[in-house]
């Protein structure tokens, strides 16, 4: 465990955490999770679907929540006890671990055909849905439609996962739930403002860069910075001292982050390199331009007016990242961001060793809804050990995902 994840245990003393159990394979992993909340200091209670009975027994959850299981809708002496509105007025936080194709799609149907889908209609608590599945469920277009769906109706859900990997049909792709020790660190973050990121010096690059062609001119690119600005916002929210490198670009500096403004990728690469004496994270999310004219007119291009072509010379800027990244003074943490249009996963992986950096973050940018200039994110955390998808969500739920990937990883898995 590295020095961010030990301070991201915090205690969920007087947290109440509500988690539903549905019918799949990975039913088994929530006895961990249950663990987990409980030795954090959470009330817990477990409710199941009569599916995820077949999976794991109630009396486990029992044991390792403390508290009765509840499982039936229409139970009297359940309904006696604590009933589903009760129950779902309880909850700080429900979590559907694992929640499968049939749960999503019954929960975008708004039905209420059992505890587990009522409590979600019910509930005024954070949900989060931990997907579990075969690959091919998971990639069906209805499944993804669903998800959508339900996160267009209810924008505050949190979607986490699902991974991939190997899958217990044999299967090896999308569709794993999360570990349990990742669902647990990713829930504290909804659960209470963290401050996991306090006395931590985390230094951001965003937006593009201008490469000054003339006095009046230069070559950019569309990036708007917002990814960058959302995650110096989460950063400073939880405590951490942050340091924003910014590229031109119209957006409010957020509250508690220095911010410096450059222009081109010289300025940005300089002041980068003026961080690195107190840079414990550094993250590259700066659309930084690869070429720049060889030489900038020192007065403003003319055109001759005869149509000559005007030929520029272009010359390949310093690889800002990569430089942090094998620098004698490389901070402990150095994420770089992977804007692609094809085999995502494939170009992220190929950059985390040719960058050197610990993480990748990679999205798609040539669908419409994500990516530049969108407020909404999708995007594959990747590292040596882990892929992971997020989203789609808010710049600022992806920026809040991102730091507690951050403050979780391991060095030992991850180095
Ligand atoms: O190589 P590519 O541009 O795809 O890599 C993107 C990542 O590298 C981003 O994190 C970006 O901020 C960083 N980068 C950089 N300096 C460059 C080019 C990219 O820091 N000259």
């Amino acid at each position: 465990m590295n020095a961010l994840s030990s301070q991201s245990q915090q205690s969920l003393k007087n947290k109440r955490v509500l988690v539903g159990i549905t019918g799949g394979i990975a039913a088994y992993k929530s006895a961990e999770l249950v663990r987990l909340f409980s030795k954090a200091g959470a009330e817990v209670r477990v409710v199941m679907t009569p599916a995820a009975t077949e999976f794991i027994t109630p009396l486990t959850l029992q044991a390792l929540s403390g508290n009765p299981v509840s499982q039936s809708l229409l139970d009297e002496n359940a309904e006696m006890g604590m009933g589903h509105i009760e129950l779902a007025r309880w909850a700080d936080l429900l979590i559907v671990a694992p929640a499968t194709a049939d749960f999503i799609a019954r929960m975008n149907a708004g039905m209420a055909n059992d505890l587990l889908t009522t409590l979600c209609l019910a509930t005024t608590a954070n949900i989060v849905l931990a997907p579990a599945m075969n690959e091919k469920m998971w990639l069906n277009p209805v499944t993804q439609k669903n998800l959508a769906s339900l996160q267009e109706a209810l924008p505050e859900l949190q979607v986490f996962g699902p991974a991939s990997g190997e899958q217990a049909c044999g299967d090896v792709g999308f569709g794993r739930m999360l570990e349990p020790n990742q669902l647990f660190e990713m829930s504290l973050s909804l659960m209470q403002p963290s401050q996991s990121l306090l006395n931590q010096n985390i230094v951001i690059t965003a937006g593009p860069t201008r490469e000054a062609i003339d006095p009046v001119r230069y070559l950019s690119n569309h990036s708007s910075g917002k990814m960058g600005f959302a995650l110096a916002e989460a950063a400073a929210q939880s405590g951490a001292s942050v340091t924003l490198i910014a590229g031109p670009v119209n957006l409010p500096t957020p509250a508690g982050v220095q911010r410096i403004n450059v222009t081109s990728a010289d300025d940005m690469l300089r002041e980068a390199l003026a961080q690195l004496d107190s840079c414990d994270v550094f993250i590259g999310t700066a659309a930084v331009a690869d070429y720049r004219p060889a030489q900038a007119a020192n007065q403003k291009l003319k055109k001759d007016g005869q149509g000559t072509d005007l030929n520029l010379t272009l010359q390949e800027n310093p690889d800002i990242i990569a430089t942090v990244a094998q620098h004698p003074q490389r901070p402990e943490r150095v994420i770089a961001f992977a804007a692609e249009t094809q085999n995502v996963a494939d170009y992220a992986h190929k950059k985390l060793t040719k960058k050197n950096v610990d993480a990748v973050v990679a999205n798609d940018v040539s669908r419409q809804d994500i990516g530049f200039g969108a407020d909404q994110n999708e995007i594959l955390w990747v590292t040596a050990s882990q892929t992971v998808t997020f989203g789609p969500a808010s710049k600022l739920d992806v920026a809040r995902f991102i730091l507690n990937q951050l403050t979780t990883m391991d060095t030992t898995n991850d180095a």
